[in-house]
């Protein structure tokens, strides 16, 4: 195959079989890739359901990680979370673990995959945050019937993610970056993601930026998916919108897909263990030998990730040796054939051209611009959040009459977001969490001390803890004049 590949040096990859049809795919991209001569010496390691029942709560063994710490690269195979093993997913675990912020999901039509999308030609990747924003997992029941999950989204999550969309558009010769939000209405969470697309598109003149939000980003998908490039998202929209854009192409089943971070990348299939059709010999391995074919490029063996990529194109485009999952019925070929014929392609070429592509440089964290911090900083109000079966015009008038003698005046109160004092005439359905909003007549500046009117604060959740049960409480801050907080709807 390629001369250059036997006189290269050999890149240590971790590669964890998982479980279900895991060992399967795997041998058979590990063959492939063997015989297409790459260059990668494989650590074989395990994680997933055995070392659940071996008593390993986070289901991956510290010699995994340590594998996949000093070799840098993973490729993955599905895992399972056995039954009865607590709620932790080990493919979360790695991912949290090694701080693999970007997902990155391509989106290509494939020959020979008939889809009521063929001929479209869709061609884009979606680049997802992956450990920020709902997905941290920080949830309270704040009563017995109110739940709270925190959406946490930073400057530097944002940036990152923002610069690897980039990044990887410069890699593939890509020609825009569409930063997909709800700034419409998370204005300071999806708003940070907006505003940092805006801020980060000024120094890639060479890409289009554009922005769309991203409930008609899913519709655009569906009626126009050829116009897209490159998505970048938060983690909660990427989630849906790269299975969505996942089924445009032939779904799950196919696609594969990259988590990087600073330190580490695993490749891995978006597919899950198929227990059902396990060890079978019935298993389709294309997602994970497509993400075998990211794991080339990444470490610039761009040759035999082509020479791959067309023997797997033209294997699927002869359409004689598909797997049953993709062939007419009855007519599917067992996973040891298809692999066999994707050996026997290596070096033909397919009518469907691989792109072009560079290396990924993805910016280091330290490397990234400062943020800038304010040059003043105020604390204007407070929020308190509060239990209560009281209605709102007599919790309005009992709330008023225990911050008297604070400086802090109660301005409104808010149930599920919605302003219900003073009264606005709405029809809102009242639960027993409310939200009661204060404001200082006289900001303190925290620009000497972010501590500053802490006391008074104290004061305050005292007097009104002596007759209701708070939960918790936000400080209201007002940066270089701009608030730094929302108002409820209905808020004049
Ligand atoms: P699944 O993806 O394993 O299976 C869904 C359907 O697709 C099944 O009918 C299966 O036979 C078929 N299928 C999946 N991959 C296939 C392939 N390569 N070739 C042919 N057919 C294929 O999803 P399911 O059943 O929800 O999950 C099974 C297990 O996998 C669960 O324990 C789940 O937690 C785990 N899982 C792991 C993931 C990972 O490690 N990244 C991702 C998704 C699920």
């Amino acid at each position: 195959m390629s001369a250059s590949a036997d006189t290269q040096a050999k890149t240590k990859v971790t590669a964890l079989p998982g479980d279900g049809i895991g060992p399967e795919v795997m041998d058979a991209t590990i063959k492939i890739l063997t015989a297409a001569n790459a260059p990668i010496e494989w650590e074989f390691a395990e994680a997933g359901a055995k070392a659940f029942e071996r008593g390993v709560v986070t289901g991956v063994p510290r010699e995994t990680l340590d594998s996949i710490a000093t070799n840098k690269l993973a490729l993955k195979s599905p895992l399972e979370t056995p039954i009865g093993y607590g709620g932790k997913s080990a493919n979360v675990t790695m991912r949290k673990f090694f701080e693999l912020y970007a997902n990155i999901r391509p989106v290509r039509e494939l020959p020979g995959i008939a889809t009521p999308f063929s001929g479209r030609g869709i061609d884009m990747v979606i680049v997802r945050e992956n450990v920020e924003d709902v997905y941290a997992g920080i949830e309270h029941m704040e009563t017995t019937g109110v739940a709270q999950c925190l959406k946490l989204m930073t400057a530097p999550g944002c940036e990152r993610i923002i610069r690897a969309a980039y990044g990887l558009a410069l890699a593939e010769e890509r020609q825009t970056v569409t930063v997909a939000h709800k700034a419409n209405i998370m204005k300071l969470t999806e708003g940070m993601m907006k505003r940092m697309g805006e801020k980060v598109a000024r120094e890639f003149p060479g890409i289009r930026a554009s922005q769309i939000i991203i409930d008609n980003c899913a519709h655009q998908l569906v009626i126009k998916p050829e116009a897209f490039d490159v998505i970048v998202t938060s983690n909660m929209n990427g989630d849906i919108i790269s299975d969505l854009a996942a089924g445009l192409v032939g779904g799950l089943g196919i696609a594969p897909s990259s988590n990087l971070g600073d330190n580490a990348a695993i490749f891995e299939a978006v597919h899950g263990s198929a227990p059902d059709i396990a060890g079978k010999d019935m298993a389709n391995p294309t997602a994970l030998l497509s993400a075998s074919i990211m794991l080339l490029r990444h470490i610039g063996a761009f040759d035999i990730a082509e020479t791959v990529e067309q023997a797997l194109f033209v294997t699927l485009a002869e359409g004689r040796n598909l797997t049953g999952d993709l062939a007419p019925r009855g007519h599917g070929v067992g996973t040891k054939a298809f692999t066999d014929q994707v050996i026997a392609n290596l070096g033909r070429a397919s009518a469907m051209r691989s792109r072009s592509y560079k290396k990924l440089e993805l910016a280091a964290w330290p490397k990234l611009t400062a943020h800038a911090e304010p040059t003043d900083r105020e604390l204007v109000g407070i929020d308190i959040f509060l239990e209560t079966d009281m209605g709102a015009e007599q919790l309005g008038k009992t709330l008023e009459e225990l911050s008297k003698y604070s400086p802090f005046k109660l301005t409104g109160i808010s149930n599920r977001g919605v302003s219900v004092y003073p009264p606005t005439g709405g029809e809102t359905f009242l639960v027993d969490h409310f939200a009661a909003r204060f404001m200082l007549d006289t900001p303190f500046s925290l620009n000497n001390t972010t501590t500053a009117g802490q006391p008074e604060i104290s004061y305050l959740v005292q007097r009104i803890g002596s007759k209701f049960t708070w939960m918790h409480i936000e400080k209201l801050q007002r940066f270089d004049g701009k608030d730094g907080f929302e108002r409820p709807q209905g808020e004049g």
